[in-house]
């Protein structure tokens, strides 16, 4: 069954073809990352106005791969699915209209997908031709999930492939937000996760360091909730992070060490260790709440997805909190972990739960939560 993807939540305006849910036969992603640098952040506005300009021609340019690949066209493909939340409204509503156009065209079914969930498919695709290197989901629930994004930190548990619910989320700044918010105070630029990142590396932590010397990391906060806060609605604080008080605690340390923001220069050579230690207080309690949640039950898999999972000192520290809970880690290739659409046609053959008319009528969801059903 060869599945059309359409995908513009956010920055990503993208549209692919997957072959049975894993095989990506052609997979076209626009980023708008350019158009929002100068703001250092997505502008809403911005982002729907390239989604109108670029949805067309990103769906023909996916279209013309497939066809390259297997020699067939449009009449090949046999359902479309697109993702209805969460995401920015405005952004939504381009890919929705244009999936419904496509699906009303070819006479297919439309599948409404949720774009957090389908960052969990990633681990499981594959490009065309090649032999995959793990099995069907299904052999791994139940699973714990984490989706690590610019807009999500959430942890999930998945019993069974296609059933998800919330164990534990971020109460403020998403991993992703409270990167690229130090990369813009520091000055380095957007999107702040890629270049915090490579700068991060440029620093490591001494062996034989003195705690809170020079040397060592800068002792930043662990981005932990407050037990009771409203915000944790009913769920475990120790399955849930909060990063807005790391982002005060770097402006507080930058502000004290260099100075304010009008007239402070802060020397290249200070760059790497800052953001090391920034780096390892949001790698680390995401590691943590991992290893917590990971004890909740027999799970067979700890499975990743979304932007942040491209971070190199995270997918370590992820890794070796699985293989000490004596489970498997599934991380996605790099270029599946943003966002794509080759996750919404992926995971479309497996959850087919918002489609036929229900999904002709559906209007976007902007807080579509995993595990929400709609129809
Ligand atoms: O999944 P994604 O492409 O879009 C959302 O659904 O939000 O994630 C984008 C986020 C941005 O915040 C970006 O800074 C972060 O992923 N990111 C990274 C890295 N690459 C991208 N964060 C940390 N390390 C990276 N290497
Ligand atoms: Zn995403």
């Amino acid at each position: 069954m060869n599945i059309l993807g359409i995908e513009s939540s956010c920055d990503e305006t993208a549209c692919a073809v997957v072959r049975d849910g894993r095989e990506v036969l052609a997979n076209t992603v626009y980023t708008q990352i350019k158009l929002h640098q100068p703001y250092g952040g997505v502008v809403p506005e911005i982002a729907s106005r390239a989604h109108i300009e670029k949805i067309s021609g990103v769906i023909d340019e996916a279209v013309k791969t497939f066809g390259e690949k297997t020699g067939k066209g449009l009449d090949a493909i046999d359902a479309v699915a697109v993702t209805y939340g969460p995401g920015l409204a405005s952004s939504l509503i381009v890919g929705l209209a244009a999936a419904k156009g496509l699906a009303l065209a070819l006479g297919r079914p439309l599948f409404g997908i949720n774009h957090i969930e389908a960052h969990l498919h990633t681990p499981f695709l594959f490009d065309a031709g090649e032999t995959p290197s793990v099995p069907d989901p299904s052999a791994f629930m139940p699973a714990l999930g984490l989706a690590v994004s610019g807009g999500h930190t959430t942890w999930i548990d998945m019993p069974s492939y296609g059933e998800y619910e919330i164990v534990g989320q971020t109460l403020d700044d998403a991993a992703g937000e409270a990167f690229d918010k130090a990369a813009k105070l520091l000055g380095l630029g957007y999107p702040g996760g890629p270049v915090i990142d490579r700068v991060a590396k440029e620093w490591f932590d001494p062996p034989d360091r003195v705690p809170g010397g020079p040397d060592a990391f800068i002792a930043f906060p662990k981005g932990r909730p407050r037990p009771g806060v409203s915000a944790l609605a009913g769920l475990d604080a120790d399955l849930c992070t909060s990063f807005s008080g790391l982002k005060t605690a770097l402006l507080h340390y930058v502000e004290r060490t260099y100075g304010a923001k009008e007239n402070r220069t802060i020397p290249a050579q200070d760059m790497p260790r800052i953001v090391s230690s920034y780096q390892e207080a949001i790698v680390g309690v995401l590691a943590d709440r991992t290893a917590h949640a990971l004890k909740r039950r027999a799970y067979k898999a700890l499975i990743v997805g979304g932007g942040v999972s491209l971070n190199g000192r995270l997918r370590a520290k992820l890794s070796a909190t699985a293989a000490a809970a004596g489970v498997p880690v599934m991380l996605a290739k790099p270029k599946y972990c943003g966002d794509n659409a080759a996750m919404i046609a992926g995971l479309a053959y497996y959850r087919q739960n918002l489609t036929g008319d229900a999904a002709l009528a559906t209007d976007v969801i902007p807080t579509l939560r995993p595990g929400e059903q709609v129809s």
